[in-house]
């Protein structure tokens, strides 16, 4: 979603904050725009719809310096992403600049405030620059006019404001958007992400919601809306900017699945505390916990809340949970749960999933089930995310930095922290032996190895998907552990080779979907040994017999079957545990969409319409 990098305090301002921009590419934008102020009469401001290259050719026809600015890229909610709609928007007179990333819910009833007032956006945005204006000229200092502002805005934003009359001084706010202030070296840093600051610092600070900090060159101050000193959240970023480099793969998409082997090793290691259970084995911890560990042995209900790929690790989260711990979960798309009456109390434990941390739906519903005093532990890969602060406990995925918008590496570590969740509440509920945890642990470590065998088969992959790169229609079938998967990989292909793809429980076929199959669909049947296996075979039959082309994923050492009905067949090993066998599965798919894409000449990285972090409803 929308980027922003402010500085103040250097003199290549400007270049820190194209650099800063083009790290936030990929959380997906349709515009960007720059405000520097020059000198003391004016703030110039450069704006261009379309990608960070339109803006920067733009900058390179004019002269602009100066030690204080703010950058922005914008991915349009209100108007179009045209030149006049990007950010940084400013009062009539020019003296404020304000970007936003956000949503102003009640911008229009603000505007009728200013009845006199033109706007040349269509945003929700150019009236706090209007507002905040009146203020200054009003007498007020910039950072008591924009807490007087903030207290009538509703919806969520970071704010970052700049005043012509203020020279050296950069203010920011936020309410439910991520915002993080940096100072180094005598320069005062803002982003909206940490990937655009790792360059420069890796000791940050995240702002809470109403607080407003002001950035100059000698420091950082924050307040709350009554100008009271309070303190953001500081941490240390301890990833590098390697990580968030392509290192000579084509797309960072392809970099981060073949990273899944590491990063699943990274999600399992480390895990085990020594022997103080009560058997005297080791025992399974969370990376944070700020309410008694017990709570966790009295849960009798669990809802797993979250959005797209997010959502379908929760589908394995509950089976993991379920099998494990023997308590009864439901799992919920994150922008439902709020808008319904979830029973929820102090023995109903909430497990908000999401990569970023930040989106927020899934924050909402958290937010939702702490008002209700339910507990919640988040499962997130961004260290000091939102949800990862505001979480009454946290479980890291410790993937990494996750750059391409279609997640994969975040995913499938999803899984394996879904393993370790059930486990760990079966353990907390005196379910499971530390014995019986050991053992399932010793076998879970054989997967990294096991995910290497299925990207060595990526050469395979990706001549199927050339072969099947111009199918309209592919129905993507599975059950038990392969349902989840099936849906991932129908997102994953839609979402980056924008070809028609859904996925359905495959005994629900005969209920309507296979009225869709027809001469040239295509089926994918997740069809991995175990208890469902034989089902699959009759359903891979039943499509095939209406004209559909199959590919199927199977387990080796149960592939008869499949190679006597399907028209293609990937391998994969045997996973040691059924449930982890969705790991596994999942990796051909993403390789199968990624090559899809590739070969119809798509945008892998940053696809059409869709962003990173969505930070927005
Ligand atoms: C799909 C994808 C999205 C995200 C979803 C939730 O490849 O990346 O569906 O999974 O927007 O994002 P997080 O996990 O950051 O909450």
């Amino acid at each position: 979603m929308c980027g922003i990098v402010g500085v103040t305090g250097r003199d290549d301002a400007l270049d820190v904050i194209l650099t800063g921009l083009q790290r936030l590419e990929y959380r997906g934008y349709d515009s960007a725009g720059v405000v520097m102020d020059e000198s003391s009469d004016r703030l110039r401001v450069v704006k261009r719809g379309g990608k960070l290259a339109n803006l920067t050719a733009a900058l390179s026809d004019e002269s602009i310096s100066g030690s204080v600015g703010i950058g922005h890229t914008r991915w349009a909610t209100h108007g179009a992403p045209t030149d006049s709609n990007a950010h940084p928007h400013t009062d009539p007179t020019g003296r404020i600049a304000v970007v936003h990333n956000g949503i102003i819910e009640n911008y229009e009833e603000l505007q009728a405030t200013l009845p006199d007032a033109t706007f040349s956006s269509e945003t929700d945005t150019e009236v706090v620059a209007h507002l905040v204006a009146r203020e200054v000229e009003g007498g007020a200092e910039l950072p008591d006019a924009v807490r007087t502002v903030l207290r009538s805005l509703d919806g969520a934003f970071a704010l970052c404001i700049q005043d012509r009359d203020t020279p050296g001084m950069i203010v920011v706010a936020k309410r439910e958007a991520p915002l993080i202030v940096a100072h180094a070296d005598g320069v005062s840093y803002c982003a909206s992400d940490v990937a655009a600051l790792i360059r420069h610092t890796r000791d940050v600070q995240a702002l809470m919601d109403d607080q407003v900090a002001v950035l100059t060159p000698d420091g950082i101050t924050i307040t709350d809306l009554n100008g009271v000193a309070v303190e953001g959240h500081a941490y240390h970023v301890d990833w590098d900017l390697d990580a968030a480099e392509k290192q000579g793969y084509e797309h960072f998409m392809l970099k981060e699945i073949h990273e899944q082997p590491t990063a699943i090793a990274d999600t399992l290691r480390d895990r085990l505390r020594p022997a103080t259970g009560p058997d005297g084995s080791p025992r399974l911890h969370l990376d944070e916990c700020r309410i008694d560990e017990g709570e966790f042995g009295r849960i009798d209900k669990v809802f797993i809340v979250a959005c797209g790929t997010s959502l379908y690790s929760a589908m394995v989260g509950k089976l993991a949970i379920e099998h494990w711990a023997g308590i009864p979960v439901e799992v919920e798309v994150a922008s439902e749960f709020r808008y319904r009456d979830p029973i929820l109390d102090p023995h109903t434990l909430v497990i908000a999933v999401s990569q970023s941390g930040e989106t927020s739906d899934t924050m909402a519903a958290a937010t939702h089930a702490l008002d209700q005093r339910a507990p919640v532990l988040a499962l997130v890969n961004v260290v000091g995310s939102t949800l990862a602060r505001e979480a009454d406990a946290v479980f890291y995925t410790h993937a990494g930095p996750e750059v391409a918008v279609a997640s994969t590496k975040a995913f499938t570590t999803q899984l394996a922290a879904f393993l370790l969740i059930g486990l760990y509440l079966g353990q907390q509920r005196g379910r499971i032996y530390g014995s019986e945890i050991t053992d399932i642990l010793n076998r879970l470590h054989h997967l990294p190895g096991q995910v290497e065998q299925v990207l060595e088969q990526d050469a395979a992959i990706a001549e199927l998907a050339r072969k099947y790169a111009s199918t309209h229609y592919t129905m993507f079938i599975g059950r038990h552990v392969g349902l989840p998967i099936a849906m991932e990989g129908a997102l994953k292909l839609k979402e980056i080779s924008y070809l028609h793809a859904e996925a359905f429980p495959a005994g629900e076929m005969k209920h309507g979907p296979i009225a869709l199959i027809e001469d040239g669909s295509l089926v994918v049947a997740l069809a991995p040994a175990g208890h469902t296996f034989a089902k699959m075979v009759s359903n891979i039959q039943e499509v095939r017999a209406r004209g559909a082309s199959v590919l199927a994923i199977g387990t080796d050492g149960s592939t008869a079957d499949l190679k006597a009905h399907a028209h293609d067949l990937i391998t994969l090993p045997e996973a040691s545990h059924e449930l982890a066998s969705p790991i596994l599965a999942a990796i051909p798919l993403q390789l199968f969409a990624y090559h899809v894409a590739v070969t119809r000449g798509e945008d892998i990285d940053q696809p059409r319409n869709l962003a990173k972090t969505v930070t927005v409803e």
